[in-house]
């Protein structure tokens, strides 16, 4: 691993206490990011934190995050400036599922979801961008960084409400790329396919609930042997890779793009 690829660069990762927001901030870390990681979980990013700052690259704080929260938003990129002069990079990694069949959604499950995908991805994108915009161009871009999904592009039918709130971070991907090019402030993302973490520990557990599968552990397995060409679900670690591209001068001359890495599931 190169250590030095991502140093100078300052990262701010929202739902980084577990799953892929924290292996990328471990991965960030690693090549010698500074990275702040925000969550509701606090507890976990203590944890995610501490072991960063033990492990002896970039430099790594925590904060309280919602990404519903206006306030809470503006603050954690405050406190990525504070802590280490200005913000270069943002990942909008938060996301939470909960499946109903189409016949069962509710206006709660829509809200939920929404705010926090689709509301809560445009919220940090602001006011990361806000930011951005008022430290000045430089000569190399500030990134926006969005985690879509293969349902970005496709839809499940016990997940509609997820994949419309996914289909609107690509819209935002999009929208974005527009809005802020002349700040030069790119707008990317990826969307990763079936990846083992709590998020889908806890869906697989929902999906055995509304009768989708009869038994837990089925629902991965299921997918792998059906639907994904390499026959196999993914982790966190399968996602690092495109993740430090994507905040890497490598990625310098891309913008409005989704890039999926779902082991071949989506292929449009
Ligand atoms: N796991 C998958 O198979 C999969 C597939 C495609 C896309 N994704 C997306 O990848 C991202 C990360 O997923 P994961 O599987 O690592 O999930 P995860 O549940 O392991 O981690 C998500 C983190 O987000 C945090 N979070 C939830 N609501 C929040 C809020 N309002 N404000 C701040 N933090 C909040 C949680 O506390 C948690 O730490 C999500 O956007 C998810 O939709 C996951």
């Amino acid at each position: 691993m190169d250590t030095t690829r991502l140093v100078g660069k300052n990262i701010l990762i929202t739902g980084a206490a577990q799953g892929m927001g924290a292996a990328i901030a471990r991965d960030y870390a690693a090549q010698g990011a500074n990275v702040c990681l925000g969550d509701v979980n606090t507890e976990g990013v203590d944890e995610v934190v501490a072991e960063i700052n033990a492990a002896g690259g970039g430099k790594a704080i925590g904060v309280r995050l919602d990404v519903t929260s206006e306030e809470e938003a503006q603050a954690a990129v405050d406190a990525v400036v504070e802590a280490f002069g200005e913000i270069n990079v943002i990942v909008n990694n938060a996301g939470i599922n909960k499946p109903l069949f189409f016949e069962d959604i509710t206006r709660d499950n829509w809200n939920k979801i929404m705010d926090v995908n689709a509301w809560g991805t445009l919220n940090c994108m602001q006011k990361a961008a806000n930011q951005m915009i008022a430290q000045g161009k430089r000569d190399y871009p500030y990134k926006i960084i969005n985690v879509g999904s293969i349902l970005s592009r496709d839809a499940f039918d016990d997940v509609v409400v997820y994949s419309a709130s996914k289909h609107a971070v690509l819209a935002m991907i999009k929208g974005g790329a527009k809005a802020l090019v002349d700040h030069n402030i790119t707008v990317n993302g990826y969307g990763p396919g079936v990846v083992r973490t709590e998020l889908w520990e806890q869906l697989d557990k929902d999906l055995v609930a509304i009768g989708k599968f009869d038994k837990e552990g089925e629902s991965m397995d299921s997918l792998a042997e059906n639907m994904i060409l390499m026959k196999r679900y993914s982790y966190p670690e399968d996602v690092t890779g495109t993740a430090s591209f994507l905040a890497s001068p490598d990625s310098d001359y891309m913008t409005g793009q989704l890039i999926m890495i779902d082991g071949g599931m989506v292929l449009h």
